[in-house]
């Protein structure tokens, strides 16, 4: 289901809650992404605010962006005097991002919002060019192994959780409470390998066929007995494919994955014409 910004208004002026921000996630924050004297933070999908209350306790200046404005006018009600904080009524998936900060952030968390993203990968990508160096993604989700069926689409599965932890260098995950924490830092520059491990089908099989061939354009013999050159499957430890296991609240649950940090990408610093609107 396609929740559209009417939707999380409702929502929010109908006074719901989501899940209030728990003691093992607020450490972890602390402990992992520590504010930095001047530092930013921007905190995408805010909702009514909990979560950049917090990040501006620890000392960051916050940009708090939401697309319903219901979400907003609940958070400038219930969160007056809160400190350093931007309401900004914004789609993050759409132009008019420029109203953001120029030159970028320390810390940009989404607290249960990425299942709901339409393009996670494109999306993913203008975030971490809004990094500073050596900044980090913090992405809060519930997982499909601890959700009920219907409610499916608020978590995400180990492969989706593999394939958004592909697009970076470095790969810390955690769990609390139920909820994995994915700390994310060096965006990779080229776009996540598509090469999955298992079996080829029939038509990939007969493609790599028919391309097998020697210098004078016969056909391989090894095409010929049925055996086409296969990219080996890589090892899940290469994929940093976390090893699933009970560990207590706020525990690694796998050891972080650090690839050599290869080029990390700067801030956007694009204009477009702005459609955000700033409600502080
Ligand atoms: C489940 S709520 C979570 C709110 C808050 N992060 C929390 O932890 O309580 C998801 C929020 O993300 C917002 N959201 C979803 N997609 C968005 C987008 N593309 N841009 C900005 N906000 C978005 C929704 O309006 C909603 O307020």
């Amino acid at each position: 289901m396609v929740y559209v910004p009417a939707d999380w208004s409702r929502h929010h002026l109908d006074g719901r809650r989501f899940r209030p921000l728990g003691e093992v996630e607020r450490s972890l924050l602390a402990q992992r992404v520590p504010a930095p004297g001047g530092g930013r933070a921007l905190d995408v999908g805010c909702g009514t605010g909990e979560l950049a209350v917090f990040l501006a306790e620890q000392g960051y200046a916050v940009d708090a962006v939401d697309f319903a404005e219901g979400a907003l006018v609940r958070a400038r009600r219930e969160r007056r005097g809160a400190g350093r904080i931007r309401w900004l009524c914004l789609d993050i998936e759409q132009e008019g991002t420029e109203v953001l900060a120029g030159d970028g952030y320390e810390v940009i968390t989404l607290r249960l919002v990425y299942p709901f993203l339409r393009d996670r990968t494109r999306a993913m990508r203008g975030l971490g060019a809004r990094l500073r160096t050596g900044g980090a993604v913090v992405v809060i989700t519930p997982v499909a192994a601890n959700t009920p069926e219907e409610r499916r689409n608020v978590a995400l599965d180990e492969d989706e959780i593999e394939l958004l932890a592909e697009s970076w260098e470095e790969v810390e995950r955690y769990d609390a409470e139920g909820l994995a924490v994915l700390v994310l830092r060096h965006p990779r520059t080229a776009p996540p390998a598509v090469e999955k491990p298992g079996r080829l089908g029939p038509h990939a099989v007969a493609g790599a066929c028919a391309v097998v061939t020697d210098a004078h354009g016969r056909v391989h013999p090894a095409a010929v007995a049925g055996r086409p050159a296969v990219v080996p499957p890589r090892p899940a430890a290469e994929a940093g494919e976390p090893v699933p296991e009970q560990r207590a609240p706020g525990a690694p649950v796998s050891d972080p994955v650090r690839r050599s940090p290869r080029a990390v990408s700067r801030p956007d610093r694009r204009g477009d014409g702005s459609r955000a609107r700033e409600t502080a």
